[in-house]
C-alpha cells in the first residue's frame, strides 16, 4: 500500500514533525510505502474564469506545472492518505490550505474527481500554543474530506499538554490502516 503523508508543517522539528515521524513510522511498521508531501514551495488558487475556472471538469490546474501537477499526482497515486498540519489562527497552515484549495477543485467528488474516492484518511493538527483552534482546524479538514470524497478513518488533534499520551495514537491509527483496516470496521 502506498500511503502518502500530506504535511502543512513548515519545520523540520517540533511537536508537528514528530507528529508526521510518528504517523510515518506506523504506516511502514503496518507494511505501507510511505512518501511525505510537502507542498509550502505552491502558489494559491487564482480563482480562474467566472468563479469555477475549468478545474472541476478538467480535474487539473492550468497552473499545475509550479510543482501542482506533481502533488496531484502523488496523491492520485496513493491507497491511504494523513494529512497532518499545525494549527496557525485556528486552521490548518496557509501553505497546506493554498494546496487543498486547489486540490478540492479539481478533485471535487461530486464534479467526478476520483483522487480521494472512498481512500481513508487521517487527519491529524497539532494547536501547540493556547491549544485553542483544534476543533476548527479539524472541522475544516473535514469539509475538504467531505467534497473531494475521502474517507475519514479518524480526528486526532495535539496540543503540547497532551502530546505524550496521545502520541500513540498517531502511530496506531497509521499502523491500523496501513494493515488494511477501515472506517466503519468493526474491533
Ligand atoms: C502564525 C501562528 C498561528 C498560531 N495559531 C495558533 C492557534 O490558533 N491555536 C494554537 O493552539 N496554537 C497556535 N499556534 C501555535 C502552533 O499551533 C504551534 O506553534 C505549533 O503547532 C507547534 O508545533 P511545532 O512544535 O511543530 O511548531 C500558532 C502558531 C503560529 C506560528
Amino acid at each position: 500500500m502506498k500511503f502518502l503523508i500530506v504535511s502543512g508543517n513548515p519545520k523540520k522539528d517540533g511537536l508537528t514533525a514528530a507528529i508526521i515521524d510518528e504517523v510515518a513510522r506506523g504506516a511502514r511498521d503496518g507494511g505501507a510505502e510511505v512518501e511525505i508531501l510537502t507542498v509550502d514551495k505552491l502558489k494559491p488558487c487564482r480563482v480562474c474564469g467566472d468563479g469555477w475556472g475549468n478545474c472541476r471538469s478538467a480535474h487539473k490546474c492550468v497552473f499545475g506545472s509550479d510543482g501542482f501537477d506533481a502533488a496531484q499526482e502523488k496523491v492520485q497515486n496513493a491507497d491511504a492518505i494523513a494529512i497532518i498540519t499545525p494549527v496557525y489562527w485556528a486552521e490548518v497552515s496557509e501553505t497546506l490550505k493554498n494546496f487543498l484549495d486547489r486540490l478540492r477543485r479539481c478533485e471535487f467528488a461530486f464534479g467526478g474527481g476520483t483522487a480521494f474516492n472512498g481512500k481513508q484518511t487521517l487527519i491529524a493538527v497539532n494547536a501547540g500554543g493556547s491549544g485553542n483552534g483544534i476543533i476548527t482546524a479539524i472541522e475544516q479538514l473535514d469539509r475538504f474530506c467531505q467534497h473531494t470524497g475521502a474517507v475519514i478513518f479518524d480526528r486526532l488533534g495535539f496540543n503540547r499538554w497532551n502530546y505524550d499520551y496521545k502520541r500513540p495514537t498517531a502511530y496506531a491509527a497509521a499502523r491500523a490502516i496501513a494493515e488494511g483496516r477501515k472506517n466503519g470496521d468493526n474491533l
